[in-house]
C-alpha cells in the first residue's frame, strides 16, 4: 500500500439524494454538500458559499450549477467557482458511485483547509 493510494469513505446510496438535491455530509473538516443532478452526475462541494457562506446544499440545482439560497450567487458544481460577474470559489472533492453507493475520497478532505 502506498501512502498516496485513495480512501473511499461510503457515505450512503445514490438514492438518498433526490434528482436535482443534495445531502450534507458532516465530517472533520466541516460540511460537505453531495449534489445530484437531474442526469445523476454526483459532485461534492464545501456547503459554505464562497460570498457569504449560505447553504449551497439548500439552493437550486440546474444542469451543473447550483444557485445560493441567500443572494443568487451561481456557483459551478465542476469547479466551485462562481459564475458570471461574481467572484469566489468553493472548494470541491471527489466522488463517485460504485453499484449504486456514493464515495467519497477521505484524504482530500483531510488535506482541505477551507473545509472547516
Ligand atoms: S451567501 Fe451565497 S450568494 Fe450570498
Amino acid at each position: 500500500m502506498t501512502a498516496m493510494e485513495n480512501v473511499w469513505l461510503d457515505i450512503g446510496t445514490i438514492d438518498d439524494i433526490p434528482r436535482q438535491g443534495a445531502r450534507v455530509v458532516k465530517t472533520p473538516m466541516g460540511c460537505i454538500a453531495v449534489f445530484r443532478t437531474a442526469s445523476d452526475d454526483l459532485f461534492a462541494l464545501n456547503d459554505r458559499c464562497p460570498h457569504k457562506g449560505g447553504p449551497l446544499s439548500e439552493g437550486i440545482v440546474h444542469g451543473t450549477s447550483v444557485t445560493c439560497p441567500l443572494h443568487n450567487f451561481v456557483i459551478s458544481l465542476e469547479t466551485g467557482l462562481a459564475q458570471g460577474a461574481d467572484k469566489g470559489e468553493v472548494a470541491t472533492f471527489p466522488v463517485r458511485c460504485q453499484a449504486g453507493r456514493i464515495q467519497l475520497e477521505a484524504s482530500q478532505l483531510a488535506r482541505s483547509k477551507d473545509a472547516a
